[in-house]
C-alpha cells in the first residue's frame, strides 16, 4: 500500500474513496446510543469485506458476523475474537469449521440444522435460535412457533449444545422502526411460550441488522418503473422525476442519530420483559453491516461522454447489488455549487437499466468532470460483478492522508 498525499482529484477513476474517520464516527455514534442494556456489535461482514475495514474494526473492539466458512475464515484471519455464524443453510462442512475454535456462536436456522450439529461435534457449542419473523410458508429465515418450542426443548436436554440466545434479522435497510416493534414482540410471544428453566443459559438477545445510513434513499416504485422503461418514458421521466428527485436534494436526509436514539429506546422497553422472563440479566447483540460501512464509501467517476440529455460515467451502476432499490446522491466534484441539475446519468454497460440518476448537484456536468456518487459502502464492494468494464481501485483516507490500496492501475 503507497501512501499518498495526494488531491482526490490527482487519482486515476473509477475509485471507491474509504473514509476511515467516517467509519470510526460511525462506531462512536452506535456505542454512545446502545450502551444500555450492554450491547456486543457483530459487524456484518458480507455487507463490506474490504480487508483494511475489517482490521480498522477489529482493532476498535468490534465483533463480527459471518454467513459462510470463507466469511468465518477470513474472521478469523483479520482476528474477531467472538464470532456469529449465521445462515439458513450451513453445510456440515460449514458447521465443522465452526466448532473447531471456541470463538463462535452458531444461530440454529431450523431444526434439521440443531440435529446436524449435535452429530458433528464433541465439545460444548453456543448456539442461539433464529425466530421466523413472517408466518408465511414463503418466509425462508428462522423457525416458526411449534420448531422452536422443540428446539428449545432439545437444547436444554442436549450435553453439547448451550442455549446462548435468540436471534432474528427483519431485513436492510428498514426505515419504519414498527418493523423492530413488532419483530421484538414476536419474540416475546416465542419466550413466553416456554417455561422459564430453559433460559438459564440464554445471555443476549441478537436483533441483527437492517438501520439505515445517510447518503441513499430507496427508490419509490415509480422510479422503478421509470428504471424498467427508460427510454420509451423519457420525456415522463425528464418531466416528472426531476421534480420528485430535486425535492430529495433539498429535503433534509435520513438522520441516523434520531432513528437510531428512538430504536434504542424501545429495545430498552423490551429488555425489562425479557429480562424478567428469563430472570437475570441478556445482553443486546446488534449485527449492523449497512450503517457502518455504507456512508464511509464514495465512489468517484469520470464523465467520459455526453449526448443531448445524457452523461456517460466511467463507472457501471451494476457495481452495486441493490442497483434497483437505491437512489445515490451524486455531485459535480470538479465543480460544486448548489444547483441541482437534471441528465439521465448511465455507467457505460450495454443495457438500457445501468443508470445512476436523473439528477446531481453541481454546475452542469462537461466530459472530464468528476462527480462522487455518495454512500457506496455497503453491498458493492463486497457484492461487485466482474463483467462491469472497470472494477474501481480503493484509495483510503484518514485526516488528510491518502493512501492507494493493492496495485496501481
Ligand atoms: C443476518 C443478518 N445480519 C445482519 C445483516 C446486515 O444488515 P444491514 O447491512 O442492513 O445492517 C444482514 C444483511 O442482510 C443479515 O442478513
Amino acid at each position: 500500500m503507497s501512501i499518498i498525499n495526494k488531491k482526490v482529484s490527482s487519482f486515476a477513476t473509477p475509485f471507491y474513496l474509504f473514509d476511515c474517520i467516517r467509519m470510526l464516527d460511525n462506531i462512536t455514534r452506535l456505542r454512545n446510543l446502545f450502551s444500555y442494556p450492554e450491547t456486543d456489535f457483530f459487524y456484518s461482514l458480507k455487507t463490506n469485506d474490504f480487508i483494511p475495514l475489517l482490521r480498522l474494526l477489529e482493532k476498535n473492539g468490534m465483533q463480527c458476523e459471518v454467513e459462510s466458512s470463507k466469511g468465518l475464515e477470513l474472521a478469523r484471519k483479520i482476528g474477531f475474537r467472538k464470532i456469529i455464524f449465521n445462515g439458513v443453510a450451513k453445510t456440515s462442512a460449514e458447521l465443522e469449521l465452526a466448532c473447531k475454535k471456541n470463538d463462535c456462536i452458531v444461530i440454529i436456522d431450523n431444526l434439521d440444522e440443531l440435529y446436524a450439529l449435535e452429530n458433528i461435534t464433541k465439545n460444548k457449542i453456543q448456539v442461539g435460535l433464529r425466530i421466523g419473523i413472517v408466518q408465511s410458508h414463503m418466509y425462508k429465515f428462522g423457525m416458526q412457533k411449534e420448531d422452536f418450542i422443540e428446539a428449545v426443548e432439545y437444547i436444554y436436554a442436549s450435553e453439547i449444545l448451550d442455549l446462548g440466545g435468540f436471534h432474528f434479522h427483519v431485513g436492510s435497510f428498514v426505515l419504519d422502526i414498527m418493523v423492530f416493534k413488532r419483530a421484538l414482540t414476536k419474540l416475546s410471544d416465542y419466550m413466553h411460550s416456554v417455561p422459564k428453566k430453559f433460559f438459564e443459559s440464554v445471555k443476549f438477545i441478537n436483533i441483527g441488522g437492517g438501520f439505515p445510513c445517510e447518503g441513499k434513499i430507496k427508490k419509490t416504485i415509480f422510479e422503478k418503473i421509470l428504471d424498467t422503461y427508460v427510454f420509451r418514458y423519457s420525456f415522463v421521466n425528464m418531466l416528472l422525476l426531476r421534480e420528485e428527485q430535486k425535492n430529495k436534494y433539498e429535503k433534509e436526509q435520513f438522520d441516523s442519530e434520531v432513528y437510531l436514539s428512538s430504536l434504542s429506546k424501545i429495545i430498552q422497553e423490551y429488555f425489562k420483559d425479557y429480562c424478567k422472563m428469563v430472570g437475570h440479566k441478556v445482553n443486546l447483540f446488534l449485527e449492523p453491516g449497512t450503517v457502518i460501512s455504507g456512508n464511509a464509501f464514495d465512489v468517484y467517476a469520470k464523465v467520459v461522454r455526453i449526448k443531448r440529455n445524457m452523461v456517460f460515467l466511467d463507472v457501471s451502476r451494476f457495481i452495486e447489488h441493490g442497483y434497483m432499490i437505491y437512489n445515490h446522491f451524486i455531485y459535480n466534484y470538479t465543480r460544486p455549487s448548489n444547483e441541482i441539475n437534471s441528465a439521465l446519468i448511465f455507467g457505460p454497460l450495454g443495457t438500457n437499466n445501468d443508470l445512476f440518476s436523473r439528477v446531481y448537484q453541481g454546475e452542469r456536468l462537461q466530459v472530464g468532470d468528476i462527480v462522487r456518487i455518495a454512500s457506496m459502502g455497503a453491498y458493492t464492494y463486497s457484492t461487485r460483478k466482474s463483467f462491469v468494464k472497470s472494477q474501481p481501485t480503493v484509495l483510503i483516507k484518514k485526516g488528510d492522508f491518502i493512501a492507494l490500496y493493492g496495485k496501481k492501475r
